[in-house]
């Protein structure tokens, strides 16, 4: 890192990490928290690998001290966390919880005595049980006001203290995932249900960022968005109408939404061909248009690689939303674009592509596209770490994933991107939703596997040296 060629990082710059709740915190039922949607779901026998669920996770609500002291020692500028929303309101609205708020009280203040910036995610998918009960979630408009009275007690009993908040974290999976692929609560394979709910969650996001203005004026607020830039597979003319179709679709639909307030044309033309699109109310678009974020917050991964459907009629305009290989829409007609592996890059040993330029390009279209700053809210590599016999972890690998993509992000910074922060994922290991505890993402090792918990030892691995050691560089060098 550090080429002298390109411009250095800002010496605001936020080195950061970051986590979720139901991912680390576990006492999934201390101190008056209720049931979220992932309590019950992971109990449904076969929802995730070995039946794993966060009831315990990594104990961080019980541990939140010991975990804030290796942020101090690493030196974090900042610390990226949600908060449980059935801590707060444990059965979604109504009665508040004043333990539930305590316990984010004392993380915050730990946290600023430490130096490290807060930052909060208020929506990391843990969606009160009560309220999927209720109404359905996010498939009723009733979710709207109970979400924006939950996002108004944080703003206001945190505001003075916390500047940095994130309203939904990756809408488009959370949804995608629960609606399209059935994978993740509430389980339901249906694009008219999937789209209807994610207009909603436009709705509440644009109108919790509306609240935010008057409770939190000095603060910045945004979604993050996880943003895999599509490539087109080669220079065909159809494959670059596939990718832009794909781009359109995957990601213009959810930042054009959040930015300008209005659904992008060709994607809404084509949803509506296919009786799926989401009804857009009079006074919807005012609302979405109230909640301009002050940045994007950005999640990134991978890039996607796409070509033509063969099969597809190009004068049908069908587009793929599944996201799959070969895969069909809703309707059953092949869709426009198909999913290629990318010859020119390695993937991990969960097959994610390793793109770090990726992340550059991605950080330019964002740039280009909505003029808005930029926080790299998610960034890391799940792998199958090792503890060796002296209680080491030597995760080589992830040292190199991590720095290849800090340069891309010097070089976007030195091509005019606006870049305020960049959040690893993630401090600690946690729990992975669907993957139980083999794939590690952490700085910090936490012994423990699907079915033992042993006592849940932190272990520093020898990336958490490496990333403690860049940040004393950059603020010596900032
Ligand atoms: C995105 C999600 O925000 C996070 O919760 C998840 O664990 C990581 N990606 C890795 O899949």
């Amino acid at each position: 890192m550090y080429h002298a060629s390109l411009n250095p990082f800002p010496s605001t710059f936020l080195f950061g990490s970051a986590s979720a709740a139901y991912q680390i915190e576990g006492a999934y039922d201390q101190d008056g928290k209720g049931p979220s949607v992932w309590d019950t779901y992971t109990k449904l026998e076969g929802t995730t690998f070995k039946n794993t669920n966060g009831d315990v996770a990594v104990d961080h609500y019980n541990r939140m001290e010991e975990d804030v002291a290796l942020m101090a020692e690493m030196g974090l500028k900042t610390y990226r966390f949600s908060i449980a929303w059935t801590r707060i309101y444990p059965t979604g609205a109504g009665e508040v919880n004043e333990a539930g708020l305590a316990f984010y009280d004392r993380l915050i203040d730990l946290l600023l005595q430490h130096d490290i910036v807060p930052m909060v995610t208020v929506y990391h998918w843990d969606l009160p049980q009560a309220l999927m009960d209720k109404y359905g979630g996010f498939e009723s408009r009733q979710i709207i006001e109970d979400f924006t009275t939950y996002c108004e007690t944080l703003f206001t009993r945190y505001g003075d203290r916390v500047k940095h908040w994130i309203t939904l974290n990756e809408q488009n999976i959370f949804i995608g995932l629960g609606y399209r692929n059935g994978l993740h609560p509430p389980g339901v394979k249906d694009l008219k249900r999937m789209y209807a709910a994610n207009h909603i969650a436009f709705l509440a996001n644009a109108k919790a960022i509306a609240s935010f203005r008057n409770l939190v004026p000095d603060g910045k607020i945004g979604p993050s968005f996880a943003y895999g830039p599509i490539y087109p597979a080669d220079c065909k003319p159809e494959s670059i109408i596939a990718y832009e179709n794909a781009e359109e679709l995957n990601n213009h639909f959810y930042m054009d939404v959040y930015v300008n307030g209005e659904y992008p044309d060709m994607a809404m033309k084509y949803l509506e061909r296919e009786g799926i699109a989401p009804t857009v109310e009079p006074g919807d678009t005012e609302i979405l248009k109230a909640g301009k974020p002050d940045f994007m917050g950005v999640n990134y991964y991978q890039s996607g690689t796409v070509s033509a459907n063969p099969l597809d009629g190009v004068g049908e305009g069908k587009m793929n939303t599944t996201g799959k290989k070969g895969t069909t829409s809703a309707s059953g007609v092949p869709g426009l674009f198909r999913n290629e592996r990318n010859p020119h890059l390695e993937t991990t040993n969960w097959d994610w592509a390793i793109d770090p330029a990726g992340l550059r390009v991605a950080l330019r279209r964002i740039h280009n596209r909505y003029k808005l700053p930029i926080i790299i809210s998610e960034n890391g590599l799940g792998e199958f770490d090792k503890l060796t016999e002296n209680g080491e972890v030597h995760d080589d690998y992830r040292i190199d994933y991590i720095s290849k993509h800090i340069d891309e992000i010097q070089k976007a910074i030195t091509d005019g991107v606006d870049v305020l922060a960049y959040c690893t994922w993630s401090f600690t290991d946690l729990l992975s939703w669907l993957n139980g505890y083999q794939k590690r993402y952490g700085f910090v090792y936490i012994d423990r596997d699907e079915t033992d918990e042993k006592e849940l030892k932190r272990i520093k691995k020898k990336s958490f040296y490496w990333y403690k050691d860049l940040i004393a560089r950059h603020a010596n060098e900032g």
